[in-house]
């Protein structure tokens, strides 16, 4: 069975989720104690299926691990209706109330602004993909742009504990991190309830009917998810794309869903049986845990033709990279507009972009994606 850890399958997946989708849709692996889907159909089934959660269990030791805990527990994607409704509702609500729609201008800007500062090479990743939504979704939530590398560094360090077998090193990290953001929000939280800004997304979630901890949780999950996975997207579509020899699409909004499919940055999400549910072959009892792989089903032949292939104008394209059903990425709309955007500015630029190289991979089998991507032109 596939070893999500090694490092030839961090260096490229594919070929492994398509050796295992060829044997098996659905599998049980030892090691990580669930099963795994490497089929579209299954993965989408396991995402959509209510009868599968995710259910939170804090970390242990739970008072050491408290400050990581508090913030899972508190939010939407960590919990299942009527929990889940209640808060995601008001997220819901103040990212319908336009803010998106009002950033668009601000990507253009600051896209321009960030390749000003370049030469012909650079590094893609560190001069461009990250700082981009980094200070997007900052300036969404309305956060000073002096917090913006503090912000990235916290979110950092709790992402690593999403990887199978963190180390005891990456626990410590994580539990300082998370107490750091949890206090930085806190504050943040407080300043909006005594001076409410017009039109701002924070002082909309302080006067919601959210606890503290609820709004202090729904803060750097944004921040978090706002950022983490659009980096990635960037740096892996970019590569995708520049390694295929073509360019952004006429209509960019293709290659951008391209971008998505082609090389997932988030590859992996657990359900835990709250039913018996019948999954393919297999039927999961109540408490047994099932991972959707998204990488496997975003590759498979069953539904997109040439799966292997980076095309940039492809039409249909239903990949599973925002999720499917109650947890559907509440983001999508923000991360597709800065992405189209970005490409869009990236490429009036630099028509003539290239890698130099090869990029460097973060390392991680869960967040897929990379710390260096140089390139010119
Ligand atoms: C291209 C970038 C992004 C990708 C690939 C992505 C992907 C995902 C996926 C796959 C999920 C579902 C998790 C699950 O089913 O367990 C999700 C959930 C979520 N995402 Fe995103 N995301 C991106 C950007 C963003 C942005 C920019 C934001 C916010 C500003 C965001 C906020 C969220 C939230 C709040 C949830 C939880 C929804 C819920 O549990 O109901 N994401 N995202």
């Amino acid at each position: 069975m596939i070893d999500l850890m090694a490092a030839e399958v961090i260096a490229d997946p594919y070929p492994f989720l398509a050796q295992e989708r060829d044997r098996h849709d659905i599998a049980w692996h030892e090691d990580m104690g669930m099963y795994l889907t490497f089929t579209h159909e299954l993965s989408s089934a396991v995402l959509r299926d209510r009868r599968l959660g995710r259910v939170w269990i804090d970390r242990e030791p739970a008072s050491y691990l408290e400050p990581f805990n508090l913030l899972h527990r508190n939010q939407m994607m960590e919990n299942e209706p009527p929990e889940h409704t209640r808060l995601r509702r008001p997220v819901a609500a103040a990212f319908q109330r336009g803010h998106v729609e009002r950033l668009r201008p601000r990507v253009q800007a600051l896209a321009g602004q960030l390749l000003d500062e370049l030469g012909p090479s650079f590094d893609a990743i560190e001069d461009f993909a990250e700082p981009l939504p980094v200070l997007m979704i900052a300036e969404l939530l309305g956060v000073p742009n002096a917090d913006v590398a503090s912000l990235r560094a916290w979110s950092q360090a709790i992402v690593r504990m999403y990887e199978p077998g963190p180390t005891q090193e990456v626990i410590d990290a994580a539990v300082v991190a998370a107490q750091e953001f949890a206090d930085f929000s806190r504050q943040l939280v407080a300043a909006r309830r005594s001076q409410p800004l017009d039109n701002d997304l924070i002082t909309e979630l302080a006067a919601s009917e959210l606890s503290d901890d609820e709004v202090v949780a729904a803060v750097v999950l944004l921040l978090n998810a706002g950022h983490e996975a659009s980096v990635n997207v960037f740096g892996n579509g970019l590569v995708g794309l520049l390694r295929s020899g073509s360019r952004p699409a006429d209509d960019p909004s293709l290659t951008v869903e391209e971008m998505l499919r082609f090389d997932s940055a988030l590859q992996l999400f657990e359900r835990t049986a709250m039913k018996p549910v019948q999954l393919g072959e297999v039927l999961l009892e109540p408490g047994q845990k099932v991972a959707a792989l998204l990488g496997a089903a975003n590759r498979d032949p069953a539904v997109f033709a040439d799966p292997d292939h980076f095309v940039a104008d492809r039409d249909p394209n239903n990949h599973l990279a925002f999720g499917a059903g109650l947890h559907f990425c509440l983001g999508s709309p923000l991360a597709r507009m800065e992405l189209v955007e970005s490409l869009t500015v990236l490429f009036q630029r630099y028509p003539g972009l290239r890698l130099d190289g090869d990029p460097t991979s973060r390392g991680t089998f869960v967040l897929r994606g990379y710390t260096h991507v140089s390139v010119s032109g």
